[in-house]
């Protein structure tokens, strides 16, 4: 498990105590939970969780469904703060370089989570050097294969009604405009630089 960086009710303007609670002790545990239960016993439990979801068969609803929702969890919680801002350094740059402008990256960010028809979630990733946003369904991610979406994930944001019905009801835009105020973009600036170095 990954602990949490701040409290729940750290981001409270913008995901309320309760919403936070439930999301990480409840929704994230049972992932993490239903992960390890199913991995126990394999050569998957060895495995770092990247190199399972690369790996991984999709038929597997199971872990398709758990070690996906472990993953996208401890990105979205990860990847969030108090800091809010706009990104700096290389990522900033790069941001320009591959959307034309912060604000043109908002837009596209905000539109692939707006629609997502049901649950799933927006990434922004680097795909070969080049950022891009894309989405995914359910629990996938762009690590799993076959999805038609891929690339290294550096910032996740979660658009299931869990992650925001209690404040936010139906109105997954306002929730979207208000993620923008809670990324950290230390974090995803640190991934960035991690996806973008040769591996040895
Ligand atoms: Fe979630």
């Amino acid at each position: 498990m990954v602990p949490l960086k701040y409290k729940y009710f750290g981001l409270e303007e913008y995901i309320d105590e309760e919403t936070m609670f439930i999301h990480f002790s409840k929704h994230y545990v049972a992932y993490l939970n239903n992960l390890n239960k199913a991995v126990a016993g394999t050569p998957q439990a060895q495995m770092s969780i990247e190199e399972l979801l690369r790996t991984l068969d999709m038929n597997n609803a199971t872990l398709r469904n758990n070690a996906g929702g472990y993953f996208n969890h401890n990105m979205y919680f990860a990847g969030m703060s108090r800091s809010g801002g706009s990104p700096k350094g290389a990522l900033a740059a790069a941001i320009d370089r591959d959307f034309g402008s912060f604000d043109n990256f908002k837009k596209a960010f905000a539109e692939a989570g707006a629609k997502r028809f049901g649950s799933g979630w927006a990434w922004l990733v680097v795909n070969n050097g080049k950022l891009q946003v894309v989405s995914t369904a359910n629990q996938d991610n762009p690590l799993m294969p076959g999805l038609g979406v891929s690339g290294i994930p550096i910032l996740a944001m979660d658009v299931w009604e869990h992650a925001y019905y209690l404040k936010y009801q139906n109105r997954r835009g306002d929730y979207i405009n208000n993620f923008f105020n809670v990324i950290d973009w230390d974090v995803a600036e640190q991934l960035y630089q991690k996806a973008i170095t040769p591996k040895p």
